[in-house]
């Protein structure tokens, strides 16, 4: 039997549901019963009658999901596969600049710890985060972990002031803009789709700015041959299944997040025979970053 078929067996004998990210590779992609961005996988998380949920991508998505399904088992392929940007925020900088700035929200990219989650108003994905912030009735924000998309979010809502915490991705920050600007004059029609998680140079260049599903979106509805895409390479799968006619264009030095590429189907296998690795939040840590996360789901309805 392969690999694929035991995995299908497993997922019907333990009543399990495969949650996949884009950026996980394409053969895991392949056999996830839902893919997609993190905004995306969330909201699925919490609408499944699935007993296990089996998260390929990194912990604040697995953490994430059983914050919001505390009923749930969560199972992660790989226990270590985290997120390098999770951790940038320090808690007690976070505390202190919430103490000095009494009316501000704390606005907090999901790609951060639960313990993060707990200091903050609400949480937000690359998907939602201008709609979440144009929402919230507070005119000074402190956006946490993410420098970078925390100043493209305050480039869209100029009437709030933000407060910047120094937190990047590793990926997409060190994506070369001397890279894009090759792919531009190599292919000079290619419309330039970027996340928004790049360095301002990047940014700079794109003609569009915007999640993995929006970005996968933008390539789709428009009817252009090619496109250069600035984010991790995972993306590429999905875009050539809904597009196999278009060409996609990725800087030299190929974007890839490690510990995306952790996932196996070997370790989903794995977790589903064992049940390895199954997620662990305290009830105390749970009930705290509960309402962030419930209040992304509610204003960006
Ligand atoms: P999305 O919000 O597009 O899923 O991006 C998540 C991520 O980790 C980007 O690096
Ligand atoms: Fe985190 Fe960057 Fe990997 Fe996304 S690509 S999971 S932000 S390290």
């Amino acid at each position: 039997m392969t690999l694929e078929k035991e995995i299908l067996e497993l997922k019907e004998q333990k009543d399990a549901v495969i949650l996949a990210h884009y950026y996980v590779s394409p053969e895991v992609q392949a056999i996830a019963d839902f893919v997609g961005d993190s905004f995306y996988l969330s909201k699925k998380a919490v609408s499944l009658k699935a007993r296990t949920l089996v998260f390929c991508g990194v912990s604040f998505m697995g953490e994430s999901a059983k914050i919001l399904n505390p009923e749930k088992t969560v199972l992660m392929p790989d226990a270590t596969a985290d997120c390098a940007m999770a951790r940038m925020a320090d808690a007690k900088a976070v505390a202190a600049l919430k103490a000095q700035h009494k009316d501000a929200a704390v606005v907090c990219y999901i790609n951060s710890t639960a313990a993060l989650k707990c200091l903050s108003d609400v949480c937000v994905t690359s998907a939602n985060a201008v709609k979440i912030v144009k929402a919230l009735p507070q005119k000074e924000i402190i956006f946490i972990p993410d420098k970078n998309l925390g100043h493209f979010v305050a480039a869209q809502v100029p009437d709030k002031h933000f407060i910047y915490n120094d937190g990047y991705c590793p990926v997409h920050e060190k994506m070369a803009a001397r890279e894009i600007e090759a792919l531009k004059q190599a292919h000079p029609e290619a419309n330039v789709l970027v996340h928004p998680e790049c360095n301002a140079a990047v940014l700079k260049l794109a003609d569009y700015i915007g999640s993995t599903s929006g970005i996968i979106h933008y390539a789709t509805v428009h009817d252009d041959p090619a496109f250069i895409i600035g984010t991790e390479e995972g993306v590429r799968y999905q875009l050539s299944q809904e597009n196999p006619q278009k060409t996609f264009y990725f800087p030299k030095t190929t974007p890839v997040c490690r510990d995306m590429k952790l996932v196996t189907l070997k370790k989903i296998k794995q977790v589903l025979e064992t049940g390895q690795n199954e997620v662990q939040v305290s009830l105390d840590i749970q009930k705290q970053a509960k309402a962030p996360l419930q209040k992304m789901l509610a204003l960006s309805k």
